[in-house]
């Protein structure tokens, strides 16, 4: 008989995370729900035991603090000793709606394509400060935690790990091409080379010189991070050949990070990291998933309409 398997979420106590939390258990899968705030991540718990699932347990996890992440690894080794699904699905957007109002009444995240940069001044803003958080959060936290995850990943017979990406993350917001097309050549890109492209973003960004070179202009660090993740993925399913790595856009949904805008509710945008977490022991690895859809990491058209 299969031995049960037991899975790691990081920002489960709301959003897409706490439902991605519900699937998985509701599937028969043990889950840490984790969150960096321990009443909102045990209330959450809670709930989830109180309709039924009592296969959910709680851990705090900060995913930007080192001995959170050591002490998360711990408690899983104790009570677990591997860890087979590993859902990296913490993250944030690095921007401040000022006008949330006019953000809404213009459509929410739809307008945030660079064609619009201009418009959106005095409804949108990306200080410096808040963007290079995001790229820390949802690039370099992720990592640290995938990292020091590894070894008890590598003691699962069906080791899973799902990036929670987005449609910006997709290379078709890059207009410099050299870059775009140094970032979709995985056979030759290297963690140290990404860490570099972030250095150079940053540069760019604190200089204001971002449209003069190419990078994305509307929500810039957060699709630079979602961008640099997707490669990640990549790396990661190249270097670990037992275990698999896919990243998923949970589609446009309404949350908190949405500021309620959205086309689904959380509940269908938990369906891809899930359906991406139980994918048979022959499913790929190095993908990209729109949902529940495989997809290119680097599209020809607009990929969000
Ligand atoms: N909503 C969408 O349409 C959409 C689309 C594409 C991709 N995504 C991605 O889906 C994921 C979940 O998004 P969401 O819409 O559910 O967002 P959300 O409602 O804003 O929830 C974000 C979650 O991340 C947690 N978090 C942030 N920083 C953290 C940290 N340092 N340590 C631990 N937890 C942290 C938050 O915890 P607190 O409660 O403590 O703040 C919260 O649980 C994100 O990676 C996001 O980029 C969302």
């Amino acid at each position: 008989m299969e031995d049960k398997r037991c899975a790691l979420v990081t920002g489960g106590n709301r959003g897409i995370g706490v439902k991605i939390c519900r699937q998985l258990a509701s599937n028969g899968v043990d889950v840490i729900l984790t969150s960096r705030n321990e009443s909102r991540g045990v209330e959450a718990t809670e709930k989830l035991n109180i309709s039924g699932l009592r296969n959910v347990i709680f851990h705090q996890l900060d995913i930007n603090d080192p001995s959170s992440i050591a002490l998360s690894v711990k408690f899983v080794e104790t009570r677990f000793g591997k860890l087979d699904i590993l859902i990296n699905n913490a993250g944030e957007l690095g921007v401040i709606f000022i006008d949330d109002k006019e953000f809404k009444a213009r459509g929410g995240f739809v307008q945030l394509v660079d064609e619009n940069a201009h418009l959106l001044t005095n409804i949108v803003k990306e200080p410096y400060q808040l963007g290079e958080k995001c790229l820390k959060t949802n690039y370099y936290a992720t990592k640290t935690v995938t990292e020091s995850f590894i070894p008890l990943l590598q003691l699962s017979k069906s080791a899973r790990i799902v990036n929670v990406t987005s449609v910006f993350g997709d290379l078709y917001w890059f207009h410099n091409e050299k870059l775009k097309q140094e970032l979709h050549d995985i056979d030759n890109l290297t963690e140290g080379r990404i860490d570099e492209i972030i250095q150079m973003f940053l540069m760019d960004f604190k200089a204001a010189n971002l449209q003069k070179n190419g990078w994305p202009l509307t929500t810039s660090a957060y699709k630079v991070s979602k961008a640099m993740l997707n490669a990640y993925t990549r790396l990661m399913a190249r270097k670990y050949e037992n275990i698999m790595v896919n990243c998923v856009h949970p589609g446009y949904v309404i949350t908190e990070m949405t500021s309620q805008t959205g086309f689904i509710t959380e509940e269908e945008g938990a369906k891809g990291p899930v359906m991406a977490a139980l994918l048979p022991d022959n499913g790929p690895s190095g993908a990209y998933f729109d949902r529940t859809q495989m997809a290119p990491f680097l599209s020809t058209d607009a990929p969000f309409k």
